[in-house]
């Protein structure tokens, strides 16, 4: 005799399956679209907090206002000044370095506010002088406030000289600090910045005052902050820049090292690795 249930049972039977069926299904579907919901939502919503992150980031650098900056370099009246985006220094290990720690009167090298400018870093042996008048070649009046750290003894200037645009390269260096031990055909005392190209002298602790030679404007300044952790920050541009002129007149040359224009052009955020002359020239050719 077979087990078979009666026609009658079987239904009953089946629609339990298909009704068990039909609630696990919906269930498992539930639970999937709930779990996959959770996921994007949380994708969603760390998402939204890095973009936050960086508008917030953004916006604070926008709405930087030179004179609400304190000890840093700047224009009173923001003149000549523009804010970029706010970025620490830090070394090529990727550590932060630290405004107590620098080695004085040793030039450091780091790229600012754009991929392919070079800018000099240097913490002096002396205090710098403070609110120093400047003009540009164009006759604009600024303020150069004065260097930053314990004792305004760190300064940055754009190595790109206001003359002919000479600057530091992997092969070789024309443009850089002088040490006071060291000498120059420059100027009659070192402690200086000298481009060795035509022999233009800037005054380190003045803001980059032109001291003799070709050029006719100071260096721009690179603004910065020492925060309370020591960690130092580029935060934006003092003085008539030459960044469209250099784009402009070694195109070929940054074309090769960065992948084109757009590369070079763009703007460094977050970070900036810094490291010493030496280490990014080959060689330094001092006059
Ligand atoms: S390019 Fe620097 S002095 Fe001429």
């Amino acid at each position: 005799m077979s087990l078979q249930p009666p026609k009658a049972t079987k239904t009953t039977f089946l629609r339990i399956l298909e009704a068990l069926q039909f609630f696990l299904h919906k269930s498992i579907k539930n639970l999937l679209h709930y779990n996959l919901n959770k996921f994007l939502h949380t994708e969603n919503i760390m998402e939204r907090r890095s973009f936050l992150k960086v508008v917030a980031a953004s916006a604070t650098v926008v709405a930087i206002n030179p004179s609400l900056i304190r000890g840093t370099l700047y224009a009173d009246n923001g003149m000549l000044y523009r804010a970029y985006e706010r970025t620490q220094l830090i070394a090529a290990n990727g550590k932060p370095i630290l405004a107590s720690k620098l080695e004085k009167e040793v030039n450091y090298i780091f790229n600012y506010p754009y991929a392919s400018t070079p800018c000099l870093l240097v913490d002096l042996p002396k205090p710098t002088a403070t609110d120093v008048e400047l003009t540009s070649e164009t006759g604009e009046k600024y303020i150069w406030k004065s260097g930053v750290g314990k004792n305004r003894t760190i300064v940055a200037y754009v190595a790109i000289c206001t003359h002919q645009l000479t600057h530091p390269t992997p092969s070789d260096s024309f443009i850089s600090y002088v040490p006071m031990n060291g000498k120059t055909m420059a100027y009659d005392k070192s402690g200086i910045f000298v481009c060795s190209s035509h022999l233009s002298a800037f005054d380190a602790q003045a803001g980059a005052k032109v001291l003799g030679g070709a050029a006719t404007q100071p260096l721009s300044a690179v603004v910065l902050e020492v925060a309370a952790d020591d960690t130092i920050w580029a935060v934006g541009i003092l003085g008539a820049d030459k960044f469209q002129d250099y784009f402009k007149a070694y195109k070929p040359e940054l074309k090769q090292f960065y992948n084109g224009p757009a590369e070079a052009k763009k703007l460094v955020s977050i970070s900036a690795k810094t490291v010493k002359l030496t280490e990014f020239s080959k060689e330094i050719i001092q006059y």
